[in-house]
């Protein structure tokens, strides 16, 4: 299976300094606003867990909103979890962090067990997205939150020019990179993922473009007759 590293030529520890980088920017006031007004107070002790968490820095912020949560994060790469474990502070709840391929093993949560699963730019990567969704499905609870933040296709000048403004890449950099990367970053559009979404038994509640790059989905488990 290609992993995002190899599909975009950067090795684990590049992809994982480009994560810790960008995660302020990515993970910012509008993105926490928008986070909290759909996803309100959860539930005491609430289990909640973070699906390609990369360096752990998502949970960590997870964990000042949510300080009562039981915080997991899950990720393929063992340099990602090595990171969130030995070199990030967490002022609210210390997440258990586990390498761990979602395309591989099911998650070790008991059907229902979890009330909240986030995934951000990682369902993209994965060659077979519904088993993956379906094995989401299966540990939240009814009432649960699946979070869904991907990538969406733009025009190939506005991902380019997207690159360099945002990356900060030169012309000959998001040459190179840009036209390796555009169908993996612009494989679904929102129709898509709200199609896949569907097909995988969740109702979006809400949605949201908070940078022309991705795409937010809030959704809950479809309830079944
Ligand atoms: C672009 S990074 C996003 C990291 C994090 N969610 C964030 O937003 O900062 C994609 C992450 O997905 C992880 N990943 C890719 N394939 C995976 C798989 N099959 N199982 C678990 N994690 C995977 C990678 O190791 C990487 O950390």
């Amino acid at each position: 299976m290609p992993t995002h590293q190899s599909l975009s030529g950067a090795s684990d520890e590049e992809l994982l300094q480009r994560m810790v980088k960008t995660h302020p920017d990515r993970y910012d006031g509008a993105f926490w606003k928008y986070f909290t007004s759909h996803v309100k107070n959860l539930p005491p002790r609430a289990a909640a867990i973070d699906l390609g968490c990369g360096p752990g820095l998502f949970l960590r912020d997870l964990g000042e909103h949510y300080p009562a949560a039981a915080l997991y994060g899950y990720d393929i790469t063992p340099a990602m979890i090595a990171y969130g474990q030995q070199h990030v502070t967490y002022a609210g709840g210390k997440p258990t962090l586990t390498v761990h391929d979602l395309t591989r093993d099911p998650l070790p949560h008991a059907s229902g067990a979890v009330y909240l699963v986030t995934m951000s730019s990682v369902l993209h990567v994965l060659d077979e997205p519904l088993p993956v969704l379906a094995e989401i499905r299966r540990v939240l609870s009814r009432d649960g939150i699946f979070v869904l933040h991907d990538w969406i296709r733009q025009p190939l000048p506005a991902y380019l020019a997207w690159r360099r403004e945002n990356l900060g890449e030169s012309e000959s950099v998001s040459l190179h990179r840009g036209f390796r990367l555009f169908p993996v970053h612009g494989k679904y559009t929102s129709e898509d993922w709200q199609w896949l979404l569907s097909e995988a038994g969740f109702v979006t509640r809400h949605q949201a473009e908070l940078r022309a790059s991705h795409r937010i989905f809030v959704t809950t488990p479809a309830t079944t007759a």
